[in-house]
C-alpha cells in the first residue's frame, strides 16, 4: 500500500552520519566526539543536510534536554532571556551544552550584535553554538569570526547522492530504470538531496510506484532555468558592442540578440504556477555582482511577497535590468 502522508525526505532523514552524503571530511568531524571544541556554522543551499547533521551532533553531545537551548523565534529578547542565562549554567550531564539556532542570517542586526558580545566566546569551555544558514554572507562579519568551524555544504558528491537515492527507491520498492536515474542525478544533483528525494516521491505517487524520469526533469530545475536565462541575457546585452542591437532588445526582444532566451524565459514564467520567485530573486542577487543591477533586484525582491502576478513582477524587474545594462559600455 502506498502511503502518501509521510514525505520520503522526512522518512529517510539520516539518523547517523553513516547514512549521510558528505562532500568533505570537515562535515564528519564535528560529530566525532561528545564535545565540540568551538562554535560551528553550517552553511549551504536548502535541503543539503545542515539541520540533519546538526541534529545528529546534538543527539550525540546532549545527554539531558536541559543542556540544549534551541532558539526558534529569533526575537531579540531571546538573547537576554534564553541564551544568556543558559550559557551561564553548568551542564547537567553533558560534556558540553549546545545553543542551536537555525537560519541565523534571519535574525536581526541587534540580535547578532548582542550574541557576539561575550556570549559566544566567554563560555566556550562548556557551551558550543551550532548555527545553520543558507546565506553566510548576510551574517555580520564580527559574528562570523566567532565561529571556529565554518562548514560549507555543497550538493556535489554525485556518486553518493545517486547511491542514497537508489537506497530509498529500493526500500520503497519503486520501479525505475537505473540508467535514467544516473542521467537524472548527473543533470540535477545541484538541486540538493531534499529536492531530489521529493521529486522522486511525487513521481512515485502519481505513477503508482513507478518513477517517470521524463516528466520529472522539467519541474526540478525551473528556478535554475529562469535564473540562467536572465543572467545569460543581461550578459549578452552588456558585452554587445553594437548600440543598435542593444536597443532592439528593449523594443522587440523577440527579434533581437536575446530572442531565444527571452522566449524561453517568458514561456517558463507564464506557464508555471509553482515557481519560487523569492528563490529566483535571491539567486539573482547572489549571482549578479554589478551594483546598479543588484539595487534593482533588491527593490523588486522586497515587493514580491505582495504581488498578485509575481511572474509579471519578475519580467518587469528584468526590463528594468535591461535598461540599466544598456547604459553599460564595457
Ligand atoms: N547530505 C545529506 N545526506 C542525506 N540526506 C540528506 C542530505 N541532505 C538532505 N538530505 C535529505 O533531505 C532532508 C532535508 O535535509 P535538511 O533538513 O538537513 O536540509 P537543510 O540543509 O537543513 O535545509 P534548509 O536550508 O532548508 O534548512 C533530510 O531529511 C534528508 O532526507
Ligand atoms: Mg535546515
Amino acid at each position: 500500500m502506498i502511503n502518501p502522508s509521510i514525505s520520503w525526505f522526512e522518512k529517510f532523514r539520516p539518523q547517523s552520519i553513516e547514512e549521510m552524503v558528505f562532500s568533505n571530511d570537515a562535515q564528519k568531524n564535528i560529530v566525532k566526539s561528545e564535545t565540540i571544541p568551538g562554535n560551528v556554522l553550517l552553511s549551504g543551499p536548502a535541503g543539503t543536510g545542515k539541520s540533519t547533521l546538526a541534529l545528529i551532533a546534538i543527539r550525540k553531545i546532549v545527554k539531558n534536554q536541559a543542556d540544549l537551548c534551541r532558539i526558534k523565534t529569533r526575537s531579540v529578547s531571546d538573547v537576554d532571556e534564553k541564551i544568556a542565562p543558559f550559557v551561564q549554567k553548568k551542564p547537567v550531564s553533558s560534556k558540553c551544552k549546545i545553543v542551536y539556532i537555525e537560519e541565523i542570517d534571519r535574525t536581526s542586526r541587534q540580535f547578532q550584535a548582542q550574541l557576539k558580545e561575550d556570549l559566544m566566546e566567554k563560555y566556550q569551555d562548556s557551551v558550543a553554538f551550532i548555527c545553520c544558514t543558507n546565506h553566510p554572507k548576510r551574517i555580520d562579519n564580527a559574528l562570523l569570526s566567532r565561529f571556529t568551524f565554518q562548514i560549507e555544504f555543497k550538493s556535489d558528491n554525485i556518486q553518493d547522492i545517486k547511491n542514497r537515492l537508489e537506497f530509498i527507491l529500493t526500500q520503497e520498492k519503486a520501479q525505475y530504470d537505473p540508467d535514467e536515474l544516473v542521467k537524472f542525478v548527473t543533470k540535477n544533483y545541484k538541486a540538493g538531496l531534499r529536492n531530489l528525494i521529493n521529486s522522486l516521491h511525487v513521481s512515485y505517487l502519481s505513477h503508482n510506484g513507478t518513477i517517470d524520469f521524463s516528466a520529472l526533469e522539467q519541474n526540478l530545475n525551473i528556478e535554475d532555468n529562469i535564473v540562467g536565462y536572465i543572467v545569460g541575457m543581461i550578459e549578452k546585452i552588456m558585452i554587445s558592442t553594437d548600440p543598435n542591437a542593444k536597443k532592439i532588445c528593449i523594443a522587440t526582444p523577440f527579434n533581437s540578440i536575446i530572442a531565444k532566451e527571452y522566449s524561453s524565459f517568458v514561456t517558463l514564467c507564464h506557464n508555471n504556477y509553482d515557481i519560487n520567485y523569492e528563490n529566483v530573486f535571491e539567486r539573482l542577487y547572489e549571482l549578479i555582482r554589478y551594483l546598479p543591477l543588484q539595487v534593482i533586484i533588491g527593490k523588486y525582491s522586497e515587493e514580491i511577497e505582495m504581488k498578485k502576478y509575481p511572474n509579471v513582477h519578475l519580467i518587469s524587474c528584468f526590463y528594468e535590468m535591461m535598461k540599466c545594462a544598456l547604459e553599460v559600455h564595457l
